[in-house]
């Protein structure tokens, strides 16, 4: 086929989801429902792309303007056709067929699209639709073949008879049409049905008035074409694109110990011999290197995993870095803008802040480090807190390499500690500490001796 331009219909009402956002905005596997059938429509070439939705969606138009898409809008909701209408004029100096796609049905395959394109290239037809099988039939337009086999017309449920009701191949909504002649044919559509609503499916009628070639292509997978109307159909829908995401990586050599506990969103890179534990979240962009373990109860948002890496229960790591063989939790919480080195090692109940943490330092227990440079090979020991806060401003820490921190430490920032020092435990720090040496704000150990039974005496016990 010459060139292709698609149209993706957004602008029905979407009051089931019973939500403030646009329908089409809501997330599936960290991206917007509107972006898959866009995306599927720009994989097999078609360009341009426009999005008809209604008057009062600002944020999708932004959201679709970042897609490459452009938005047309449908200023009421009359119908499919007079939404495929309002294309007109955006599309006037465009020639070739035109892709029409469901804005609320994210599982369409840009394989499946490409063979309906395809055999529709290969009949030299005008009009072709896309159709399934389904087991409950339920609210679709049924297709009604002739006894030939070749489509007659296209009935909605709420118009058909009993003998069409039971017909179980149904339109999915998805056509390609030539433009020139779609174009023409829509402004003919009258709204002569039970919902007066201006529909596209009686494009059929009129090609076979003209004797224009018209084709009904079954697809195999219904599953591609479920749409989104409900919350339920959302999660319905969510839990077969997380199959299809899990599949893939399982396919490219990821280990995913129960696939239906794994929640990888669509865009996150894994390496193989990677294996991800049951009740894992991983989100956004982020991108997990070879040979990891990601044990259960983590969450990765737009983090960056080095291969090797061991990332052990419920531990949180949010656009941060963690270099090559790092061992991180269980129970760690890495905030943004951090990095934790190679082999460093941050264990439980460890808070870590815009901090960086070099090659084979260790922040094993109870710890908060925020805005602070921790240098090579520093242990940092057990309840070590950087006050980097003043109630104004923040301040940074910075340990140089090879330094020891006591346990109980607390770094009044900013402060500076030079390489190789060593800090006292239960110090609190409040001025640079040179190279090498012993810093200790320790207050000395008092004995009293004997000190109860002399409490006693002076009859305070
Ligand atoms: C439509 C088809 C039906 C098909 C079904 C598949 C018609 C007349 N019927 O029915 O044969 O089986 O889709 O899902 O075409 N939309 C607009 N503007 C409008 C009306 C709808 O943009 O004025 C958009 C909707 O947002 C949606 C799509 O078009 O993305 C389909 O509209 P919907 O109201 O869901 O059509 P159905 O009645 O389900
Ligand atoms: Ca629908």
């Amino acid at each position: 086929m010459r060139k292709l331009a698609a149209i993706i219909l957004a602008a029905g009402k979407s009051t089931r989801m019973k939500s403030r956002i646009s329908k089409v905005l809501h997330p599936l596997a960290g991206r917007s429902l509107i972006s898959y059938p866009i995306e599927a429509a720009r994989t097999i070439g078609a360009r341009p792309l426009f999005v008809v939705t209604g008057p009062d969606h600002g944020e999708l138009k932004l959201a679709v303007k970042g897609m490459g898409a452009q938005i047309v809008y449908q200023k009421e909701a009359l119908g499919t056709a007079h939404a495929v209408l309002q294309a007109k004029r955006v599309l006037s100096k465009f020639s070739g067929h035109v892709l029409i796609l469901c804005g609320d049905a994210p599982l369409i395959r840009a394989e499946t699209l490409k063979t309906f394109i395809e055999e529709m290239a290969q009949e030299d037809a005008t009009c072709a639709v896309l159709t399934m099988e389904l087991k409950d039939p339920a609210s679709y337009g049924r297709i009604i073949r002739d006894l030939d086999g070749r489509l007659a017309r296209i009935v909605e449920a709420c118009d058909a008879n009993g003998n069409e009701l039971s017909v179980r191949e149904v339109n999915t909504g998805i056509f390609c049409v030539e433009k020139k002649w779609l174009m023409t044919t829509l402004k003919r559509i009258k709204p002569k049905n039970r919902k007066q609503e201006y529909y596209l499916t009686d494009i059929v009628h009129y090609a076979i008035c003209e004797g224009k070639k018209i084709i009904a292509v079954k697809a195999r997978d219904a599953n591609e074409f479920l749409g989104v109307n409900t919350r339920s159909d959302l999660a319905e829908v969510a839990a077969i694109m997380r199959e299809r995401i899990n599949m893939r990586h399982m396919l490219s050599g990821v280990g995913i110990l129960n696939p239906r506990e794994s929640y990888i969103d669509a865009d996150v890179i894994i390496g193989a011999d990677t294996t991800i534990w049951p009740n894992t979240f991983i989100l956004g962009k982020t991108v997990v290197g070879g040979g990891c373990t990601i044990e259960n109860g983590v969450v990765l948002k737009d983090a960056k995993v080095a291969d090797k890496v061991h990332l052990k229960s419920y531990s949180v790591i949010e656009g941060s870095a963690i270099d090559e063989k790092a061992v991180v939790g269980p129970f760690s919480r890495i905030r943004p803008e951090s990095l934790i080195g190679p082999n460093a090692r941050v264990g439980n109940f460890v808070e870590i802040k815009k901090t960086e943490l070099n090659e084979g330092a260790k922040a094993n227990h109870l710890t908060y480090l925020g805005d602070a440079y921790i240098g090579a090979r520093v242990n940092v020991g057990c309840g070590t807190i950087t006050c980097n806060y003043d109630g104004a401003k923040k301040h940074r820490t910075i340990i140089e390499e090879g330094a020891f921190i006591g346990s109980d430490t607390q770094f009044v920032a900013p402060v500076k500690i030079g390489k190789g020092a060593t800090i006292g435990a239960g110090s609190t720090i409040t001025l640079d500490v040179p190279p090498k040496a012993l810093a200790l704000t320790r207050t000395p150990q008092v004995i009293v001796k004997n000190w109860k039974p002399k409490r006693r005496a002076k009859g305070r016990d």
